[in-house]
């Protein structure tokens, strides 16, 4: 069966079914306005698919995420971050030259122009690294205005970015910026622009540098999410590679999405600072007129266990055991876990801890200050924008992102 029969007042309609490689199902309703006059409508997109995508798969009701075909689980025991990124912006991993040449690319354009700096001289000191990350992203297509190579802007976007997180952070506490150095890897690079200071020994910490790399892969892509929409739909009007990736990181910013890590410790820490009744915090979860959500819990896609949060909510407990810390948060974290997900609100709504939950644990175990965890999202998120928006923008039948509207407002009215 290859077609769908709608039936509507006065017409019935054969709609194509389209089936994906892991037969997920679409009726494919394209030309449904043209010939019936008839939209859909489907508030917050849960159940339109916007394109046909080869880049990551997941299976929500089953707890599974594949980038290309890879198992998460795999790609993070086994894979650098560039190599992710690499997977999922050309399809297929790098073979041994394919990774020379793209990490000694990546690392011969982490300079960002000395022009650019003066940019954070006008920020204030509070500036939400978001902003800046943003702002900075736009920028770069001053630098880099002619579009004639997509690769070498691909490969300075994910160069710079972390150039220009690391600066902000500098900003924000007033201490010098930390040039990039060609000798160290992608991670480890990070963390000497974060936290080395002049005329001091900085030594990057391998269980600091192996829990940034698992986190960077671990966020680099998750199929058609709200950020990843935005950068579609922007780049969709052929604007160019760092506008669009700049859209993506707005859009990225709010709490419902990636903004959500930052809340997540914010809210362990209210916990916390009232005495640590986090049953009182789950009664406030479940009360629609609280305002309160629990923060890193639900997601739209996984009514199951979000497999990156299992692999965080370990990795929490040994980042912290291999820097010899402890934190509070965590155990409140894992109560807060445990009775949720024996509680039937949350059962019954199929909510489980998403990516969000445990991650912040680990960036402060890091030393990540909170206001940069959405920033750490972003850089992990780059490839992921990017993959997606090469596969929009070489898509010969690729098309401007253009929904219609069902309008429910005045009817023509006229001036006395
Ligand atoms: N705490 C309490 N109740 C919740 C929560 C939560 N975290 N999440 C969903 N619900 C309830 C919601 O009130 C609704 O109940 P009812 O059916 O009685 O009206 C039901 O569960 C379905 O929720 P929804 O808001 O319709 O679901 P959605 O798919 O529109 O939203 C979500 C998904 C992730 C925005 C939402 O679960 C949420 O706000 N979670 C907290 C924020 C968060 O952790 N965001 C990070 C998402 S994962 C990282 C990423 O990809 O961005």
């Amino acid at each position: 069966m290859n077609t769908a029969k709608l039936i509507l007042p006065e017409q019935e309609v054969e709609l194509p079914i389209v089936v994906g490689s892991e037969f997920e199902k679409a009726l494919d309703i394209s030309k449904l306005r043209g010939t019936t006059g008839f939209i859909t409508l489907d508030s917050g997109y849960g159940n339109t698919g916007s394109c046909k995508s080869a880049i990551t798969f997941i299976n929500g009701e089953k707890g599974i995420l594949r980038y290309r075909g890879y198992p998460i689980e795999e790609i993070a025991d086994k894979c650098s971050f560039l190599e992710t990124a690499y997977l999922l912006i050309y399809g297929n991993l790098p073979n041994a030259e394919q990774k020379a040449a793209f990490q000694d690319n990546v690392t011969s354009h982490t300079l960002i122009h000395e022009d650019m700096k003066k940019f954070f001289e006008g920020y204030p000191s509070n500036a939400h690294p978001m902003a800046i990350l943003a702002s900075m992203f736009t920028s770069l297509s001053t630098f880099y205005p002619n579009n004639q190579d997509t690769d070498l802007d691909i490969v300075r976007l994910i160069a710079k970015a972390p150039t220009i997180a690391a600066f902000s952070y500098k900003k924000s506490v007033g201490q010098p910026f930390v040039y990039p150095r060609n000798d160290l890897e992608y991670a480890s690079n990070f963390l000497q622009m974060m936290w080395a200071v002049p005329a001091q020994e900085y030594e990057v910490s391998p269980a600091v540098r192996d829990a940034l790399n698992l986190l960077l892969i671990l966020h680099a892509d998750h199929e058609q999410n709200c950020s990843t929409s935005t950068v579609r739909m922007v780049g969709s009007s052929q604007a160019n590679l760092f506008a669009s990736m700049a859209a993506g990181v707005s859009a990225l910013w709010g709490p419902l999405h990636g903004g959500a890590n930052q809340k997540v410790i914010e809210m362990l820490q209210r916990i916390r600072d009232d005495g640590g009744d986090y049953k009182k915090y789950m009664a406030m979860a479940k009360d629609k007129d609280s305002g309160f959500r629990l923060m890193g819990f639900g997601h739209r896609v996984y009514k199951n266990f979000d497999p990156r949060a299992r692999i965080l909510e370990k990795a929490a407990g040994r980042v912290l055991s291999e820097l010899g810390l402890s934190d509070p948060l965590l155990d409140i974290a894992k109560n807060l876990e445990e009775i949720a997900l024996a509680d039937e609100y949350f059962v019954e709504r199929k909510l489980y801890p998403n990516v969000d939950f445990y991650s912040g644990i680990i960036y402060r175990a890091m030393g990540i200050p909170t206001e940069m965890f959405t920033v750490m999202f972003a850089l992990g998120r780059l490839p992921g924008w990017i993959a997606q928006w090469k596969e929009m923008r070489d898509d010969p039948k690729g098309r401007i992102y253009r929904p219609r509207q069902v309008y429910v407002g005045a009817t023509e009215r006229h001036l006395d």
